[in-house]
């Protein structure tokens, strides 16, 4: 049975579908087989952040719709990712019992399924934590994001996602040193989600991701997102956090 963890923020931009795609990579890295689900309907990114391109004809809404075969639906990514698109437009056809019967179809061929979610707390929100079982909270360390990130776990929560987890994303030393953003003990006081790791901010992470590469072998956000992946398996990796 596959892991399903649905990658959330609130606010946006501040790095769902990066974190979707660097987790991806590590697990891949690791030999899971791992699914990655675009949740965000009518605004998808993940077919170029994992380079999936124009091999994306159908999406999970063709899925739910009748339109193929679920096997057909997913296009191959790098190594044993796999990516699932979002449909271009919102349908009534999409429902709680819908989008988690369609998750299911996947179940027993990957050991992890991510579900990278719409920002904001809409129907898209709530769609894409039905497909899930846990979840991670992504927030930036500034006041404005972090409130988005307690939102979104009350949110989450109430929509019966267990085990959140914060990921601290785009850290930064020297704009704690210099005030501007929070420190990781009050980033994650403020957001009220349990800690699984921090990412540093890198500027790798757009010039890979947008390339649809993966980041370089001795890059530090993608040391970090191997360490959240091994606490993901239940390895114990002690919190290492970079300059
Ligand atoms: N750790 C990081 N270091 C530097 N840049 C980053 C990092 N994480 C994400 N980014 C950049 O931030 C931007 C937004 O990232 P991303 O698209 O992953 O956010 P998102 O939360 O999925 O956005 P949306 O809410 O629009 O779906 C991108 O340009 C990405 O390359
Ligand atoms: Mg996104």
């Amino acid at each position: 049975m596959a892991k399903k963890i649905v990658v959330a923020s609130g606010k946006g931009g501040v790095g769902k579908s990066s974190v979707t795609a660097g987790l991806s990579y590590a697990l891949s890295d690791m030999g899971y087989n791992v699914l990655a689900v675009d949740a965000d309907i009518g605004l998808r990114s993940l077919d170029i952040i994992l380079k999936t391109g124009n091999r994306s004809v159908f999406d999970w809404g063709d899925v739910i719709r009748g339109n193929c075969l679920s096997e057909q639906a997913v296009s191959k990514a790098s190594g044993n990712i796999c990516v699932l698109a979002a449909p271009m437009r919102f349908s009534p056809d999409y429902t709680v019992e819908s989008v988690r019967e369609m998750i299911e179809r996947y179940d027993r061929s990957f050991n992890y399924i991510f579900i990278d979610a719409p920002a904001g707390l809409s129907e898209g929100f709530r769609l894409a934590c039905a497909m899930a079982d846990e979840g991670i909270v992504v927030a930036t360390p500034d006041v404005v994001c972090v409130r988005g990130a307690e939102a979104t776990g009350d949110a989450a929560a109430d929509y019966g996602v267990e085990n959140l987890r914060l990921i601290i994303n785009r850290f930064n030393r020297k704009g704690v040193e210099r005030s501007y953003l929070l420190n990781i003990d009050d980033t994650i006081d403020s957001a009220g989600v349990r800690l699984i790791g921090i990412v540093p901010e890198n500027p790798q992470v757009l010039f890979c991701f947008t390339g649809g590469k993966s980041l370089p072998k001795r890059n530090e956000a993608r040391r970090a997102f191997m360490r959240i992946a091994k606490r993901l398996t239940g390895e114990k990796i002690p919190l290492e956090i970079s300059k």
